[in-house]
């Protein structure tokens, strides 16, 4: 039924119409800005910040650091929040962080074109954290080097005890690492944890350097500094697409993985904006960029690309990680107090 209006109401409507459209910016033209803390490789960091701020129009800040320090950041100023997305890093401190209640609740209009792992975190955490993507752990070689020195490959967790890598086994600290952490449960999980413990004690031997970064071994064996780097599979694919002579193994007696994580942060003072990065951030056009800047983890957006080079989960064996568990606040907190006490102060 066509509607008619009279002159001036019809301006009226006008004007009203004006007055909205003004107050609303228009596609592309955001106000202000949204911090956001990091905890995914530098590149991947930058180009995210990018792509939200072409979006949007909205100006981001952004730091990157590990898992682990992130959470503690968040913790430390959690009476004067400063950041207010918290994207990527392994889930388990996130789901620590929500528990204790660090993180905002939020539920994307996009949680229904996620993966059911990656759906699963969020209810975990009563939608104060969700799954970005899922990646597997694991480790490579410096397949050149071992060559060189005569040395058989290694398949298994086992094989790195072997004597002939003493000191030349990277890893990362759990305390500042989601990737070292993420090890550090799989093998309790996987062993149980007195075995997981005796293990690390003879794995402690053989490492060169707990890092401070989790991707940071990887970078070492393709320069052959190291000759065996305990990292996720996907940050030693990154190395190996680009030329260095790295070989990825996933360990024969069975891994685990992590379910990357993003959430908004308690107080954030940009909360609006920080919504509006958290709907794009799990859009699939935004887990596009990924495969751009060498990120091979699986995206949580069943619409998005897997790269080809993204390790197979179907093809692993993988255990049957319990997250709500190990990411629990006295899980976490009590593991790594372990390792500090019972594998960092130990002499090599
Ligand atoms: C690398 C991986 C990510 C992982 C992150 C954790 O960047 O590519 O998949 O989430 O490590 O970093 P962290 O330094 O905390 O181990």
């Amino acid at each position: 039924m066509p509607i008619s209006l009279g002159r001036s109401a019809m301006l009226r409507a006008l004007l009203a119409l004006g007055a909205a459209c003004a107050a609303l910016p228009a596609a592309g033209q955001g106000v202000g800005q949204v911090v956001v803390y990091c905890s995914v490789p530098e590149d991947w960091c930058n180009a995210v910040a990018r792509g939200f701020e072409q979006a949007s129009g909205i100006r981001v800040a952004m730091t990157r650091r590990s898992s682990g320090e992130t959470y503690a950041l968040i913790r430390a100023e959690a009476a004067n929040p400063r950041g207010d997305v918290w994207f990527g890093g392994t889930g388990d401190p996130h789901l620590q962080a929500a528990e204790e209640g660090l993180l905002e609740e939020y539920r994307s209009p996009l949680l229904d074109q996620l993966h059911p792992w990656a759906l699963r975190q969020a209810e975990q955490a009563r939608f104060r954290t969700v799954g970005i993507y899922a990646g597997a752990l694991g480790y490579s070689y410096n397949r050149r080097e071992l060559e060189r020195r005569r040395i058989a490959p290694p398949t298994s967790w086992a094989d790195l005890l072997r004597p002939e890598f003493r000191g030349e086994v990277q890893v990362a600290n759990p305390n500042s690492s989601g990737t070292a952490y993420t090890m550090l449960a799989t093998l309790v999980q996987l062993m149980g944890e007195e075995p997981a413990f005796q293990y690390l004690r003879q794995l402690h031997r053989n490492v060169a350097q707990y890092t401070r970064s989790g991707a940071a071994p990887a970078r070492a064996v393709a320069t052959g500094e190291a000759l065996i780097g305990i990292t996720f599979q996907h940050d030693a694919v990154a190395q190996a697409v680009q030329g260095a002579p790295v070989v990825v193994v996933s360990p024969a007696e069975g891994t685990g993985y992590e379910i990357g994580s993003m959430s908004i942060i308690r107080g954030a003072r940009n909360l609006e904006n920080a919504r509006r990065f958290y709907d794009w951030a799990l859009s699939a056009e935004a887990m596009a960029i990924m495969p751009r800047v060498q990120a091979f983890q699986v995206p949580a957006n069943r619409n998005a690309p897997v790269p080809p080079e993204a390790p197979d989960f179907s093809r692993l064996r993988l255990i049957d990680y319990d997250f709500a568990r190990w990411g629990s606040s006295a899980e976490r907190t009590r593991l790594l107090a372990r390792w500090d006490r019972e594998i960092a102060a130990l002499p090599r």
